[in-house]
């Protein structure tokens, strides 16, 4: 584990500007910064980083956060790669937490593992680009194949010497231990001798989403039967097959640029695809594709679409990956190619217009795709027919979205001319049986920390609760340490019965004043997530003379500075409104902070007085003992006393 202080160390040194700047073309627009977001193709920018709050919002995309979230978004790394990559990036020397005898012996072993992959990835390309042997052989295979130069470094291809332990034991001269040689498969020990596990093959180096070398994929260049085609580094601490995708981390901005990412069966079908100029592809080389790599996937897209070489032999085995990237809740589309081409050969042998013609003429949903299967079976037999329709319903029934499912239904029922309720039936039945195969596995739903509404557009009924909440949030952070004049309002009643109020100037700051009222009423924040940003934000108050909001927000769990991200950015949006020329109505800045404050506690006091007064007339309805009655009736007039009083407060503050 990192530790706290290297943590804390990166994120005074870190400049989310600077580190931006590395990857977004960013120009100064007021205090802030705009640019082109990253993450979508757009012409005008929407992009905004504020140097000041140390925090960044893309409107296009609704993504924001801080200095490590957007190398997280940006890069894909973890929250570790983030701060690794920071440290590195800001000199700052990483120091890990102690670890145990035994956890660091593994975490050292793992880090030599990495080292000599490393290692023979930089030697097997450079044997390829500057030995003899490398380029008279190597080389010329990949250029024969139409590889450029700019593909065979992009990929760091390699060629390993055709001698027994050529490879091995320049290795050793250059002071790597056998030991980590043997364990990454590299070399292959029996008794006395060392033998290069890849001799006389082309190098495909394996990396991982963070660009580290995990393993590498070897061909062979020459016509042997008995050898493998392809030889692959066998599974070790650092290489589970069925956790990587090859090209994932050439691909991955695309992937997540484009929102679809193409899976192929080899790695001359990535590299083909990447050089025409369709780059946002990967490949599970040769092995059935795994839940782990669906995951990986989904880290980037939920839009997978699957290419089938031209024979169609295997195609039927190759189906229940589809119903694997369904069951993850992701949308699948399958193209096929035409009889005896693959992806490479089709990608070589046309234009990358042509290629992207193809992909989006032919890919299918996986309905149309087992329909259009069947069709080239047996159209007629109905047996077949009855087969393939149960076959599709199964498929659908691992969709977890019901309402998927039900335009699925609606859609197979169409293709295949058989009534609706037929399939409805169908699904029922097939998901009561999986119920019971399975036990009681409920889907976990992602109840993530909701903050934002997640569809721009959409007219949503505004939730009063939840927008008061968060504008409370946003003015403790934006103004809790500064000193007001609040108005404070005491009731007299005078002799005659009347209600009147003596009012009264006092000096606190901000937060004193919300929590304070706020404690008055007891008021819990109904939001989970509004909640414990409140307490977290009251505690730092409380604990510290001085707020720093960039401060505060680094040292928060991920997902809590995104939404702090959000409410801070969205008063920035008037701004980036303004570049675009729209006329979008622009909150009134002028009102103080103290009315603003007042209001939006009185606002949120009102509402939930409301409530209760609504909650009591139901109660009301249903009682039947009548002192019980009276005294209900007592309360809800108390409340509704109440917020008379309020309303009265609140119109004086307005
Ligand atoms: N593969 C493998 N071992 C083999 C054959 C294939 O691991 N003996 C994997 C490789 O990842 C390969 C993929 O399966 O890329 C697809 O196999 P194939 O279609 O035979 O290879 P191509 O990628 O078409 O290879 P090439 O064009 O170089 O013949
Ligand atoms: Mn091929």
């Amino acid at each position: 584990m990192i530790s706290k202080v290297t943590i804390d160390n990166v994120f005074e040194a870190a400049r989310l500007e600077e580190v931006i700047g590395d990857f977004v073309q960013l120009k100064k627009a007021g205090v802030n910064f705009k640019g082109l977001s990253p993450f979508s193709d757009e012409r005008t920018p929407s992009f905004v980083v504020s140097p000041v709050k140390q925090i960044w919002k893309d409107f296009s995309s609704g993504k924001g956060g801080n200095v490590v979230s957007f190398l997280m978004e940006h890069e894909h790394f973890t929250y570790p790669e983030a701060i690794k990559y920071l440290a590195k990036k800001y000199g700052i020397e990483i120091e890990e937490t102690i670890q145990s005898d035994e956890q660091k012996e593994q975490a050292d072993e793992r880090e030599s593992l990495y080292l000599v992959s490393e290692y023979a990835k930089k030697q097997f390309h450079n044997t390829l680009l500057k030995l003899e042997e490398g380029k008279a052989i190597g080389l010329s295979y990949f250029k024969e194949r139409g590889f450029t130069q700019e593909t065979i470094e992009k990929f760091i291809l390699g060629y390993s010497p055709n001698q027994w332990d050529a490879f091995t034991d320049k290795a050793i001269r250059d002071g790597y231990q056998l030991d980590f040689l043997e364990k990454t498969g590299l070399t292959i020990v029996k008794g006395e001798k060392q033998f290069d596990r890849f001799k006389g093959r082309v190098m495909f180096p394996i990396l991982s989403m963070s660009g580290r070398t995990l393993g590498f994929g070897g061909r062979i260049l020459t016509n042997d039967k008995k050898a493998a085609k392809y030889l692959n580094s066998p599974e070790s601490d650092i290489y589970h097959k069925s956790k990587v995708l090859y090209g994932i981390y050439q691909a991955k901005q695309e992937i997540a640029k484009e929102d679809n990412c193409y899976l192929v069966e080899g790695y001359t079908d990535v590299i083909q695809f990447y050089q025409s100029g369709v780059k946002n592809v990967v490949s599970s080389s040769g092995t059935a594709l795994s839940p782990d790599q669906i995951r990986l996937i989904n880290r980037l897209t939920q839009n997978i679409t699957v290419l089938f070489d031209g024979d169609a032999a295997g195609l039927r085995a190759s189906l229940r990956g589809i119903d694997l990237i369904l069951e993850q809740g992701m949308n699948v589309k399958i193209c096929t190619f035409p009889e005896g081409e693959d992806p490479d050969s089709f990608a070589k042998n046309n234009s990358l217009e042509e290629l992207r013609l193809y992909l989006e003429d032919n890919a299918q949903d996986f309905i149309n795709f087992k329909a259009s299967l069947l069709a080239l079976e047996a159209k007629n037999d109905p047996i077949k027919k009855a087969n393939t329709i149960r076959d599709m319903v199964e498929s659908i029934a691992k969709i977890p979205d019901v309402i998927k499912q039900e335009v699925y239904l609606k859609e197979c029922s169409r293709i295949m001319d058989i009534s609706e309720e037929v399939l409805f039936n169908t699904l029922a039945q097939i998901l009561k049986k999986d119920r019971k195969d399975a036990g009681k596995q409920v889907p976990t739903s992602n109840k993530a920390f909701e903050v934002i509404p997640s569809k721009k557009e959409t007219i949503k009924k505004v939730d009063f609760q939840f927008q008061l909440e968060r504008k409370i949030i946003e003015l403790l952070l934006l103004y809790g340490s500064e000193d007001e004049d609040f108005e404070e309002l005491t009731l007299e009643s005078s002799e005659s019965g009347e209600i009147t109020y003596k009012s009264e100037i006092i000096q606190t700051k901000v937060y004193e004043k919300i929590y304070l009222d706020l404690q008055e009423d007891e008021i819990e924040f109904a939001n989970e997530g509004f909640k414990n940003l409140y307490f977290d934000i009251i505690n730092n108050f409380n604990q510290k003379e001085e707020f720093k909001i960039d401060i505060f927000i680094n040292q928060l769990q991920p997902e809590k500075s995104e939404a702090i991200t959000h409410i801070l950015m969205d008063d920035e949006k008037h701004v980036l409104h303004n570049w675009l020329g729209k006329d979008i109505y622009v909150k009134d800045k002028s009102q103080s902070i103290s009315q603003v404050v007042s209001e939006t506690i009185l606002n949120l006091r009102r509402h939930l007085v409301t409530l209760k007064i609504n909650e009591l007339a139901e109660l009301i309805k249903g009682i039947e003992d009548d002192d019980q009655k009276k005294n209900t009736l007592i309360e809800a007039v108390d409340y509704s006393t109440l917020k008379k009083i309020l309303s009265d407060k609140l119109n004086r503050v307005l």
